[in-house]
C-alpha cells in the first residue's frame, strides 16, 4: 500500500484542460438552425488527435488510481456500495474490448471468457469481491492488450457521417474515454471510503478571488423558452440528445453551490431534527439511517478550537470542515430538506441547464457556461487537479451570461427532476448505459466534479443516482420560483424569513 508509482499528473502533455479548440467548419448538411448550433463542426484529423489524448488520459488516471495500492487493498471491498479497484480496471478493458475493439473495429475477441465477470448487470458490486476476478497483474495486462488494439483500430477508422454510427465522429473513442473516466471517478470514490493513510495527494485550489464575498447570493433567469440537449455535440451520449426546446418561466438560482458555512447552519438550526423540511421518503430515510451530518464528518472533540467545530475525512486526511468550500457528500434527501429550510427549493434540470447554457444575447444554447471553447484551468476545477472543490465564488472566468459560477466542475449538483429521456430519445449503442435507468428512482445530477474530466463533462451531460446516495461527489444550489414581476434585487420574498 506504498505509493510507488508516478503520481497522476491531469496537467501533463495531452491535457485537454489546456487546450482550446473551437476549430471548425460549418457543415452545410445540417438540419438544425444554426442559431441553435452549440458546436463548432471538427475535422476527422482534429478528432482522431482528441480521441487518442482522451484516452491516453484516462490510463494515466486509472493506472495512478491503482497503481498505488497493493493486490491486498486492490482486491478488497472498501464499502458495500463499491466494487474492488482490481473490478473497476479490468471492467474497463473489457467494455473497451466489447464496444471498441469488438463492435466497432471488427476484430476477434481477445478474452470472451472475461465478459460475465466484468458485465455489471450480472454481479451487484457486494458480490463482485467473491468472483474469480483477475488479479492485478494480469488485469493491467489485459487492458494493456485491448488498448493496443483500440489505437490500432483507431489509426484507420472512417469517421465521416455516412460511417457505422459507432464511428462517425469517433464518438465510440470518445465514448470510452468518457466510460473509463466515469470509473476513474468510481475508483476515486472507493479511495475517499477507504480507511487508512493518504495515498492520493494533489495540491489545493486557489483560496477564493476577491470579490466572492461581494456576489449576489443569487441570479435571475428570465423565463422563455430554451434548447436543451444536444444534435451537434460529437461525443454526447445517448441521453443528451436529441435537442429539444423547454420553456421554463423566471426563476432564481443560487449564484455559487451552498457552502458548508450556509450548511452548518442547516445543522446548528435543527434542520436534522425537525421532519417539517423533508419529504416523507427523505424523512423515513433519515431517522432509519441516522444521519445527522454529510458523509465523512464528524464533530471536533473540542468544538471551540475548530472554526464551525466540524472535522471531515478527505482521502485519509482528518481537517477542520472548511467553511467556504461547498458542501460535499450529502445526499439528494438532505439538499431538499436543506432547500426548504431556507425557503426555497432545488432547481428543476431544465432550469439548470438553462442557467448553464442559455446565452441571452443570441438565443442559442453554449456548450458550457461560458461558451463553447474547452475548459481551461481558469475556468472550472475539473480533472482531478485538485483532491477538493474550490471555495464558493471562484472561477469568476467561468461564470454564466447571468453571473453563476462553479455551475461546471467542483460538485455534482443535484436537481429536483427525475432521470427521464429527453423527447425523442433512442438508444444508443446499448440500453443499458441510460435507458433501464429511466424512471422515478433516481434524480439527475449536473455539473460534475473536481474528480470529472472534462471528456466526461459539458452542459447537456447528465448524471444520476438514488436519492440517499452520499459517497458520490455531490452538493447542490438551491432555487426558488420569480414572483411575477417580482423585485429584481431579490428582496421580494426573502427566503430567510420562510424559516420561522
Ligand atoms: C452515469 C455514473 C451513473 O457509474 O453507474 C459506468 C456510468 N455506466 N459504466 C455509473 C457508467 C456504465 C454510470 N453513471
Ligand atoms: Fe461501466
Amino acid at each position: 500500500m506504498t505509493a510507488t508509482s508516478r503520481p497522476y499528473d491531469p496537467t501533463s502533455k495531452t491535457d485537454a484542460m489546456d487546450s482550446t479548440d473551437a476549430t471548425g467548419t460549418t457543415d452545410p448538411t445540417r438540419t438544425t438552425d444554426p442559431a441553435e448550433s452549440t458546436m463548432p463542426r471538427r475535422t476527422a484529423d482534429d478528432l482522431r488527435a482528441t480521441a487518442r489524448a482522451a484516452l491516453e488520459r484516462a490510463r494515466r488516471r486509472t493506472l495512478a488510481l491503482t497503481d498505488c495500492l497493493d493486490e491486498e487493498e486492490l482486491g478488497a471491498q472498501h464499502s458495500r456500495l463499491m466494487s474492488p479497484l482490481v473490478w473497476d480496471l479490468a471492467h474497463i478493458g473489457n467494455q473497451e474490448e466489447i464496444w471498441l475493439v469488438r463492435a466497432a473495429g471488427g476484430q476477434d475477441a481477445i478474452r470472451p471468457d472475461l465478459d460475465p465477470l466484468y458485465d455489471a448487470f450480472q454481479h451487484p458490486r457486494a458480490d463482485r469481491p467473491a468472483l474469480p476476478l483477475l488479479p492485478p497483474e494480469p488485469a493491467r495486462r489485459y487492458v494493456a492488450a485491448v488498448r493496443e488494439r483500440s489505437f490500432a483500430v483507431l489509426e484507420d477508422a472512417p469517421f465521416g457521417p455516412g460511417e457505422d454510427p459507432l464511428l462517425a465522429d469517433g464518438f465510440v473513442f470518445g465514448m470510452l474515454a468518457q466510460h473509463e473516466q466515469q470509473h476513474d471517478e468510481t475508483m476515486l470514490a472507493t479511495h475517499q471510503l477507504r480507511r487508512g493513510p493518504a495515498v492520493l495527494h494533489a495540491p489545493p485550489p486557489d483560496p477564493a478571488p476577491a470579490d466572492a464575498g461581494d456576489l449576489p447570493s443569487e441570479v435571475r433567469i428570465p423565463g422563455g423558452p430554451f434548447v436543451m440537449g444536444t444534435d451537434d455535440e460529437p461525443w454526447a451520449l445517448d441521453n443528451e440528445r436529441p435537442a429539444h426546446p423547454v420553456d421554463v418561466p423566471d426563476f432564481w438560482l443560487d449564484t455559487v453551490p451552498v457552502s458548508n458555512r450556509a450548511y452548518q447552519a442547516f445543522i446548528a438550526a435543527g434542520g436534522y431534527e425537525d421532519a417539517r423540511w423533508w419529504s416523507p421518503a427523505g424523512w423515513s430515510h433519515r431517522v432509519q439511517a441516522g444521519l445527522h451530518a454529510p458523509l465523512f464528518w464528524r464533530r471536533a472533540d473540542d468544538p471551540d478550537a475548530v472554526e464551525g467545530g466540524w472535522l471531515r475525512r478527505r482521502f485519509g486526511v482528518v481537517e477542520p470542515v472548511p467553511l467556504d468550500e461547498p458542501v460535499l457528500h450529502v445526499c439528494w434527501y438532505e439538499a431538499d430538506a436543506y432547500a426548504r429550510w431556507a425557503g426555497r427549493r432545488l432547481p428543476t434540470e431544465a432550469e439548470w441547464e438553462k442557467a448553464a447554457r442559455h446565452d441571452p444575447a443570441t438565443g442559442r444554447s453554449r456548450r458550457y457556461p461560458w461558451g463553447d471553447a474547452e475548459p481551461t484551468t481558469e475556468l472550472a476545477n475539473l480533472g482531478q487537479r485538485h483532491l477538493q472543490p474550490a471555495p464558493v465564488g471562484s472561477y469568476p472566468a467561468g461564470a454564466s451570461p447571468h453571473g453563476a459560477r462553479q455551475l461546471i466542475g467542483d460538485v455534482w449538483e443535484w436537481t429536483a427532476s427525475d432521470f427521464e429521456p429527453h423527447p425523442g430519445f433512442t438508444a444508443f449503442p446499448y440500453k443499458e448505459y441510460s435507458e433501464v435507468f429511466f424512471g422515478p428512482d433516481y434524480k439527475v445530477l449536473r455539473g460534475g466534479a473536481f474528480g470529472v474530466d472534462p471528456v466526461a463533462c459539458r452542459g447537456t451531460f447528465r448524471n444520476w443516482d438514488y436519492p440517499i446516495r452520499r459517497q458520490i461527489f455531490a452538493g447542490f444550489r438551491t432555487a426558488r420560483d420569480a414572483a411575477p414581476g417580482g423585485a429584481a434585487d431579490g428582496t421580494a420574498d426573502n427566503p430567510a424569513e420562510a424559516r420561522d
